[in-house]
């Protein structure tokens, strides 16, 4: 043990570094305001220890880049100083290497003609279920919190030609050729960024899984074209018995990595997965499991909007006369701002004043296959809203 521990001991989420690398010539096409390189995990006491530290270096850093596409890995460790080899002095990359797949690069040349090979042949496996699109950063976007800015072009601080990037959410199973790879490169972000996540089992085989990616088209100066995908997040489902023949759908994993996250990607993904459990017909319902804080609130939103839309459901709960709730008081109740002790009720006219009619709040349920729960404290978030 040296003889001043504190000056060997890394912080573990401070001294691991994680990057989504283009080829130089995809990164061109980048504005400077998309950093994709050098985020943080929150987490690395799945890895490092409940204490998430690391002992036995100065100025460590641990990088850990990823191919933006295929996540093909590449793993560097330095350091200005190390004490000697002991049991005490931790050893890295042994440990990280527990949770990712084998084959990874050590070699940063090697890494890079990796990341060229990949950008041109990586195709995101599985089903298509669900795009959208949004200006390019790079035309200065003046961002609007919570509105999508697809439908939003006069935001845009410029008029250069319109220059849109797609994104995409692909379907998979373990089934799917070349996704249980895919699946062991991407799961370390589930440990990195997801409270009390552990690794799901390989061998339960109906896991279901959701990934989103950011789809560029570059245009080349010889007039032809070539199209790139990128990991944004995603999300592991597993479907449970509901009677007497259909599935319940509970999300189990949700992530957006860092350097996309409260640009509505989020709200895009959970929206693409709600709008296929709505068209399939074997599911019955989609449920979460044990949701984070900031996962409850972009659930709420996003079934609050969807409700908002559902024109026949609004009319029966509020009437014909009643105006409906709009977005940013949706908000307030969300966040809680609207306290129980805010006044009278408004005059009943809909389906939703107390006591709310049962069959009919059963029939709208399973309509809109959402969770006894959830539907429940929507309605109640719709009835807090009409409180004045
Ligand atoms: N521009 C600016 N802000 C926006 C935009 C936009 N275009 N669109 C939405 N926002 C705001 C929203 O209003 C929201 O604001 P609020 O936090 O004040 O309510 C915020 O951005 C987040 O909404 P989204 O952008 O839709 O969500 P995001 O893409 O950031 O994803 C998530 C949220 C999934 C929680 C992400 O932060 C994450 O992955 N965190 C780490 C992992 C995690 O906690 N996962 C959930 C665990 S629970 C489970 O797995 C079942």
């Amino acid at each position: 043990m040296a003889t001043n521990p504190a000056a060997w001991t890394a912080d573990a989420n401070e001294a691991l570094r994680l990057s989504l690398v283009r080829t130089p010539e995809d990164k061109a096409a980048l504005s400077t305001r998309e950093a994709y390189e050098g985020f943080h995990p929150t987490f690395t006491y799945p890895i490092f220890g409940e204490d998430e530290k690391i002992y036995g270096y100065k100025g460590l850093t641990t990088d850990l880049k990823f191919a933006s596409g295929s996540l093909a890995q590449l793993l560097t460790i330095s350091y200005s100083e190390r004490l000697p080899p002991s049991a005490a002095v931790d050893d890295v990359e042994g440990t990280l290497s527990q949770f990712i797949p084998p084959g990874y690069d050590t070699d940063p040349k090697a890494f890079a003609a990796r990341v060229e090979a990949d950008a041109i042949s990586f195709k995101p496996p599985g089903e298509r279920i669900y795009s959208y699109s949004r200006p390019a950063r790079q035309r200065g976007w003046a961002p609007s919190k919570g509105k999508d800015r697809a439908s939003e072009p006069g935001s845009l601080e410029n008029d250069e030609e319109e220059d849109v990037v797609e994104f995409e959410v692909y379907h998979s199973t373990w089934s799917t050729p070349g996704f249980r790879e895919y699946h062991r490169r991407m799961q370390l972000f589930v440990l990195l960024y997801i409270e009390g996540a552990s690794y799901i089992q390989e061998d339960e085989d109906a896991w279901e899984f959701a990934v989103l990616y950011e789809k560029r088209t570059l245009k080349k100066p010889d007039g032809t074209s070539r199209v790139t995908y990128h990991f944004v997040g995603y999300s592991t489902l597993y479907p449970f018995f509901c009677f007497p023949d259909r599935v319940r759908l509970r999300i189990a994993q949700f992530l957006i990595l860092p350097p996309y996250q409260q640009e509505g990607h989020g709200s895009a993904l959970y929206n693409a997965l709600y709008q296929h459990v709505r068209r399939s017909q074997h599911v019955a319902e989609l449920t979460v499991e044990d949701p984070a804080e900031a996962f409850e609130d972009l659930r709420d939103r996003n079934d609050l909007m969807m409700l908002r839309n559902e024109e026949r459901f609004m009319k029966e709960a509020f009437g014909d006369e009643e105006e409906h709730p709009d977005e940013d008081t949706l908000a307030d109740v969300i966040k809680g701002d609207i306290g129980a002790d805010g006044g009278m009720l408004r005059q009943r006219r809909g389906m939703l004043d107390p006591p709310v009619d049962k069959a009919w709040a059963e029939a709208w349920r399973v309509e809109l296959k959402l969770a006894g729960r959830q539907f429940n404290r929507l309605l109640e978030m719709l009835q807090l809203q009409r409180l004045d």
